[in-house]
């Protein structure tokens, strides 16, 4: 059990979805200034809040394993992202045959004809819910692609998706029963488009890929397959998404940043970093200590788990100037919205070339977009991955 002596603040509540659903930019900077290595109580976890700090933990694999499972309350899982090196490298190493730069490169023609489809119907609606009506389907419809999924099945595939991320919150049993459930269908799904690949191996997408691949004279499993996709699903998936509506959100609440990107387009790549920091949808990722460790006067002991709190980090003022301030040109932006380290992650160039095709896209096709509705728009309660999960919009004049 953990010894501290670091001052104690109720707001903090690591492990709860509502905690990180009302945007607790205020407590982060509380925990960044009186206790930047927090031991929550309740949730019985180290909060780490400061940018250097987390790059310090996500630079020392040996100290900070991942091995542990990258969720606070969550056993390891059977797939990359929970290994260390070696045995991390070699699966990276095959899972990355997906997503080469000459093969992430040759999305974006089919990424710009998804975005006109979903401008096609958004316009012939007038108006629409932004998220549900239009950017969750684009990076959907781009992980079922490399997953292999018929796109008869999108639909499907996205409330999966949607489902499983809500239950990885695991505090409410009826999510986690509900979870539990999509699991069995996923599985069962899944499984067929394995034994497909097996028999009739195909050129395009990542489970062929997967599915013949082997390290050190040995094939995936079942299990290690299933739970691979399933990472891909969720980290390609729910992110990339959140990103779109986020970034999207704050254009729309200051008109004239969306007009300075509908103006000069060559502004777009810049502004997706900032829209990356800003929304930072992946909010933290665990790692379990490995030996006895001292950080900012406290002793994080062998076994116990650290939180980085990515969302945090991206707002220390430690790091960046004005970190409050939504700044389409900010430069440098070195934020950490796709972690740092071994684990980096994956598809960071397939999200970014997403993001920026969408944007240019959007601010051709529809530069009369605006907002429907005051007040702030809802968001998730996950301790996982949130964003907003609905903005109404219009294209009325
Ligand atoms: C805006 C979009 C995205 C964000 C913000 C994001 C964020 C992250 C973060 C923070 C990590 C680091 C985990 C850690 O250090 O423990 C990560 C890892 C990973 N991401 Fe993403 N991600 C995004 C999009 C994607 C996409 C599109 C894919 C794939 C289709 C993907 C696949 C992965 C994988 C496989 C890992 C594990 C890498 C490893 O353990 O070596 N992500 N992502």
């Amino acid at each position: 059990m953990a010894q501290t002596d670091h001052p104690i603040n109720p707001d903090v509540e690591l492990i709860e979805g509502t905690f990180y659903e009302r945007e607790p930019f205020d407590t982060y900077r509380w925990m960044r200034d009186n206790a930047p290595a927090y031991w929550d109580e309740p949730s019985g976890i180290w909060g780490i809040s400061r940018y250097n700090d987390i790059l310090k933990v996500a630079k020392d694999p040996e100290t900070f394993s991942n091995t542990g499972g990258i969720r606070p309350a969550t056993p390891p899982l059977p797939h990359l992202i929970d290994l260390d090196d070696p045995e991390h490298k070699k699966r990276r190493g095959l899972v990355n045959k997906g997503f080469t730069v000459r093969q992430v490169q040759a999305r974006e023609p089919r990424i710009r004809e998804i975005c006109r489809g979903l401008i096609d119907k958004a316009v012939s609606k007038g108006e629409f819910d932004f998220v549900m009506d239009f950017a969750a389907w684009l990076p959907l419809i781009v992980i079922g692609d490399m997953l292999g999924i018929d796109p008869a099945d999108h639909a499907t595939l996205l409330r999966w998706s949607d489902e499983l991320v809500c239950g990885a919150s695991a505090n409410d049993p009826v999510q986690m029963e509900k979870a539990a459930l999509t699991m069995f269908e996923y599985t069962d799904y899944e499984q067929k488009v394995i034994a497909d690949r097996r028999a009739r191996p195909r050129q395009d997408d990542l489970i062929s890929i997967l599915v013949h691949a082997e390290i050190d004279g040995k094939k995936l499993s079942e299990e290690q397959l299933l739970y691979e996709s399933l990472l891909l699903l969720v980290g390609g998936d729910e992110t990339t998404r959140h990103v779109i509506v986020g970034g999207m959100y704050e254009l729309l609440r200051k008109p004239e940043l969306f007009a300075a990107l509908v103006e000069d387009q060559s502004r777009i790549p810049m502004a997706v970093e900032e829209m990356l920091r800003w929304v930072t949808p992946i909010k933290n990722m665990a790692r379990t200590a490995t030996r006895d460790v001292e950080l900012h006067g406290q002793t994080i002991e062998e076994g116990e788990k650290l939180l980085l709190l990515y969302d945090s980090a991206n707002r220390d003022e430690r790091a960046f100037e004005r970190p409050m301030d939504f700044n389409i040109g900010r430069h440098p932006n070195e934020h950490i919205a796709f972690g740092w380290g071994p684990h980096f992650c994956l598809g960071a160039s397939l999200a970014r070339l997403e993001l920026r095709v969408m944007f240019e896209e959007v601010a051709r096709a529809m530069p009369g977009l605006r907002l429907v509705g005051d007040g702030p728009p809802p968001r998730r309660p996950s301790n996982f991955i949130t964003g907003i999960t609905h903005l109404p919009v219009s294209l009325a004049a």
